[in-house]
């Protein structure tokens, strides 16, 4: 399963992304958290791209192109994996496809997760994330059970520096310009499955899971042939 979740900052991808990897045991890999650690703890390209995050702005193409292709070598990307935030400019859709196609392989699913303005705003302003292992809450919508401790693993939670209304504002001015013809690209070639994501989190996920049971079912009726 070779998987890619697009939508605005706040739609769900890092939520459906936790969801589909626990189902179906592949990789959920974001590139927004692999920058945000080499940002932590200061090396190589995490220096500069401090900078470009806290702005809200894309890191460059280059470097986010390498980030995934030095992941996706990795032996747990075999099976399949989920891209959570990348690609993010339709130059590194193409990139993408030309490093799969050299190894016959290719992104078989491209989910739109639709969600509005507003309601990404909302979800952003009260989000927390597990500094230790990274899981997503929601002090509304998905709480946590121990107060500003993680669920899974006891870790401390945190707001993202990005999480700021005016960063996250200028983060919806670069979807709406750089990554939002990303759709389109996957579009043109039927690749693009699109889910209404201002519903509850397990209902988004319903409908993730149906277009994905029906990948696993081609892909038995094509292996049994
Ligand atoms: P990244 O970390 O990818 O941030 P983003 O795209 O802005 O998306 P978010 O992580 O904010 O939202 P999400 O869709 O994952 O939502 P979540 O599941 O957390 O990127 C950060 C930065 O890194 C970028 O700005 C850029 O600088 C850089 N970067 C990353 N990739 C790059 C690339 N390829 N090229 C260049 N630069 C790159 O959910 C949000 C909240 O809502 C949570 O609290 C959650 O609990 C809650 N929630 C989720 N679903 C629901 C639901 N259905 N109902 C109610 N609440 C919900
Ligand atoms: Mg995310």
């Amino acid at each position: 399963m070779r998987l890619v979740l697009l939508g605005l900052p706040g739609a769900g991808k890092g939520t459906q992304g936790e969801l589909i990897a626990r189902k179906y045991g592949i990789p959920h890999i974001s590139t927004g958290a692999i920058i945000r650690e080499a940002v932590a703890t200061g090396i190589g390209y995490g220096k500069e791209a401090d900078a470009y995050l806290t702005k809200g702005n894309l890191i460059p193409d280059d470097v986010a192109i390498e980030i995934v292709y030095d992941r996706l070598n990795k032996p747990d990307c075999r099976r399949g994996w989920i891209l959570d935030g990348f690609p993010r400019t339709v130059h590194q859709a193409q990139a993408l496809d030309k490093k799969l196609a050299q190894d016959g392989s290719d992104v078989q699913m491209a989910f739109e997760i639709r969600i509005t303005k507003k309601s990404a705003i909302e979800r952003i302003a009260k989000r927390r994330m597990c500094r230790d292992c990274g899981a997503i809450y929601h002090l509304e919508f998905h709480r946590a059970k121990g107060k500003g401790v993680c669920d899974l693993c006891g870790g401390e939670l945190f707001r993202r520096d990005d999480d700021t209304e005016e960063t996250a504002r200028r983060r919806f001015y670069v979807y709406m310009q750089q990554t939002h013809p990303v759709m389109h690209y996957y579009a043109q070639d039927g690749r693009l499955y699109s889910v209404d994501g201002i519903r509850a989190i397990g209902d988004v996920f319903v409908d993730v899971d149906h277009h994905l049971q029906r990948l696993v079912a081609e892909q038995n009726v094509g292996e049994a042939q």
